[in-house]
């Protein structure tokens, strides 16, 4: 489908090309300063790309590669986004992928292991998250690539949700998260890295636009994703002494899951549907070279949050505009 992410792409992959042409029409132009003014605007915006692409990266890349000393654990494993990251996992050789899921994922490969546990359950999911951890050690293996990535969706207006279903999503997108997190992280800094100091740890969590953007009617599951922005946020800032450590964030929009397909896109030029395989296979790219920051896609989702310091009479009609605000019902349960 034709949208600004096909321009977008075409640019980024031709910008050098791009880059020459414009230099050469700088020559071109009537007056030396102009010429001289635009030429170097162009080369300092190419050169600071070029830095913040390298800033984000780990300064020995080979340390970060995906390989068959990787062991991976995903939540929320077994169907859309998380089914298609384990898949993408094993293509790349890792030695095993650790789902914890509500259901089986349907995978045949025996690097694929499967614990029934539903994350939103504190003590079950620290008890399976404490079993895989032992089970890994006794086995001199260790987690590296974590994918927190289990979420549900509710709907409903804030006076109209029940307490329990309040708790619950919070228990689940936000919660699982943290217990997993303080798990997997202590434990490595703690037993790993002191024996193996180049051992590393890829941090995938998964947030969402409408953590930067909340809708009508969705201000729980909004909620829950607007933590993860500020937990990812401070994280990176706690272990930034530890550059074994690699903390991604993705925030994406409208995936092609079944999760949100009752919402119907609107503005699919500007905003549109984010096929769920290629974003896997975009995450496990930045798993791969050891990224540090924020993966928002598509292209509009990089913007959202600087909606919230615009004037208020703006950001309505940019709501208005994206239809935002009509998508979700109201499920009064
Ligand atoms: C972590 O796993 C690697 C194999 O990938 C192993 O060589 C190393 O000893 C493990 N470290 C610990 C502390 O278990
Ligand atoms: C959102 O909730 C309100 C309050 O219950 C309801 O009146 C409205 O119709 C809901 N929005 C949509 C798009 O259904």
């Amino acid at each position: 489908m034709f949208s600004i992410d096909v321009i977008v792409e075409g640019l980024g992959k031709w910008c050098d090309v791009i880059l020459v042409f414009a230099v050469a029409f700088c020559f071109y132009l009537p007056n030396i300063w102009i010429s001289t003014i635009v030429l170097l605007t162009l080369l300092a915006i190419r050169a600071f790309y070029s830095y913040n692409e390298w800033y984000k990266r780990p300064k020995n890349r080979l340390l970060y590669k995906i390989g068959d000393s990787d062991v991976a654990l995903v939540t929320g494993g077994s169907h859309g986004l998380g089914l298609e990251l384990v898949k993408q996992l094993l293509v790349q050789g890792v030695s095993r992928v650790y789902v914890i899921d509500v259901s089986a994922p349907e995978v045949d490969d025996p690097r694929v292991f499967y614990y029934s546990c539903d994350v939103g359950q504190e003590a079950d999911l620290k008890r399976t998250i404490a079993t895989i951890i032992r089970t890994l050690t006794d086995e001199n293996k260790n987690i590296s690539i974590l994918i927190n990535n289990a979420g549900v969706r509710n709907n409903g207006a804030l006076l109209h949700i029940s307490d329990k279903k309040i708790h619950d999503i919070f228990n689940i997108n936000t919660f699982s998260q943290i217990w997993i997190l303080r798990a997997v992280l202590s434990h490595h800094i703690d037993n790993i890295l002191p024996k193996n100091p180049s051992k590393r740890l890829s941090v995938v969590s998964l947030s969402s636009v409408l953590g930067s953007l909340a809708p009508k009617n969705l201000s729980v599951y909004s909620a829950t994703k607007a933590a993860i922005y500020s937990i990812h946020e401070s994280l990176i800032q706690e272990v930034s002494h530890l550059p074994q450590i690699r903390i991604l964030l993705v925030a994406p929009g409208q995936l092609t899951t079944t999760m949100f397909s009752d919402v119907k896109p609107s503005k699919a030029f500007l905003a549109p549907l984010v096929d769920h395989s290629d974003l896997a296979r975009r995450i496990v790219d930045k798993i791969d070279t050891g990224d540090t920051g924020v993966v928002a896609y598509p292209f509009y989702a990089n913007f959202l949050p600087a909606i919230r310091v615009l004037p208020m009479s703006i950001q309505q009609m940019c709501r208005w505009f994206s239809e935002m605000d009509e998508k979700v019902g109201d499920d009064k349960s």
